[in-house]
């Protein structure tokens, strides 16, 4: 049985991209592993929030998760920011990082390309370091994660395979675990960009989209000149797209899929998508709207805060005292 950590921030509306790149692949992974799923509040802070939509959110998130399939007796489900030792390891770990690693994460220097450095807060800067916090305090092994956050699993391992040659075996060395298909759902007006929360409205889905908008939004997706549905993402990124799409909500594979759809032509083929995407993502908001105002979620949460800072103390002390803090 292996440790499984992974977050996501409440810095926006959860996306069809979260959804496929990362929470589809908890809910499988929650069945042989012992799981924490965080939200990861404190990340969301590295960037400006206003107080009352960030603290809904992050309640919408951990209500999606549970909507979603994640479920409570399997998995850990809790608050990044009512786990403190999130932060104490972070700092230690910041003091065991080198500027030039973090000059080198390839969000962070995107981000200064595209605003310059003088509204950039240093959190931004450090980010990569709590987010290896996050992971190295549970001795996660695996963290599942879309594409995009591969350099950031990766300079968590660095720092982890540092402390240990510095300090003593202390950390697992974690691994990332990507998705065959959907580790990068692309924007549906742009599918040579991921799509986010800051993409194009049109182009991305929210997992609490009115389901007729996320039908208008299938239909007028980006696909290409031609009319085969196939895959080949270099050529037909937009049809490539929709079929990863298809094939993670519907558990059909994209060979299948092709097969099924050979005389079919491209609104043919979106319309038999948005059906299938209406139907999944409608029964998901039902589920969200009867958990997001319950008591349970506030108890699932309280007693997730409560499991993860009972393992988060006892790390922490384990590393104050490699390092030399603490007196006794
Ligand atoms: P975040 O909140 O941006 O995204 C959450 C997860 O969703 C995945 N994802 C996608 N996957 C496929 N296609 C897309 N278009 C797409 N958009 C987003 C992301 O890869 C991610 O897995 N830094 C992280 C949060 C974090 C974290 C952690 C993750 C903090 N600490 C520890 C893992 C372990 C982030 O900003 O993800």
């Amino acid at each position: 049985m292996k440790t499984i950590f992974s977050g996501i921030k409440p810095s926006g509306d959860l996306t069809l991209g979260n959804y496929i790149g990362a929470i589809s692949n908890f809910v499988q992974l929650q069945n042989e592993n012992k799981c924490l799923f965080c939200v990861v509040d404190l990340h969301a802070i590295t960037v400006p929030q206003e107080k009352l939509e960030l603290r809904k959110r992050t309640k919408d998130i951990a209500a999606l998760y549970l909507a979603c399939g994640i479920d409570p007796n399997k998995a850990t489900i809790f608050i990044q920011s009512e786990v403190s030792a999130h932060n104490q390891l972070a700092w230690i770990l910041e003091c065991n990082t080198y500027v030039g690693e973090l000059n080198r994460m390839t969000q962070y220097k995107d981000k200064v390309l595209k605003e310059g450095t003088s509204a950039l807060t240093s959190g931004i800067y450090t980010y990569p370091v709590l987010m290896a916090a996050d992971i190295l305090l549970y001795d996660s092994s695996l963290v599942p994660v879309g594409e995009d956050q591969l350099q950031h699993v990766e300079i968590a391992r660095d720092i982890a395979v540092r402390f240990n040659n510095k300090y003593g075996e202390t950390f697992v060395i974690p691994e990332h675990y990507v998705p065959k298909i959907g580790a990068r759902i692309m924007d549906l007006q742009n599918p040579t960009i991921k799509m986010s929360k800051s993409s194009s409205a049109k182009g991305c889905i929210l997992l609490l989209d009115d389901p007729k908008i996320i039908r208008k939004k299938i239909m007028s997706a980006i696909t290409d000149s031609e009319s085969s549905i196939k895959y080949d993402i270099k050529n037909k990124p937009g049809i490539s797209n929709l079929l990863s799409i298809f094939s993670i909500i519907s558990n059909i594979s994209i060979k299948d899929l092709e097969s099924q759809f050979v005389n079919s032509n491209y609104g043919e083929f979106k319309k038999a998508l948005a059906d299938e995407l209406v139907d999944f993502i409608t029964s998901i908001q039902k589920r969200f709207v009867e958990i997001r105002n319950s008591q349970q979620l506030d108890d699932i949460l309280d007693q997730g805060a409560i499991t993860a800072n009972n393992i988060g103390s006892r790390k922490i002390k384990k590393v104050y005292k490699k390092v030399g803090l603490l007196r006794k």
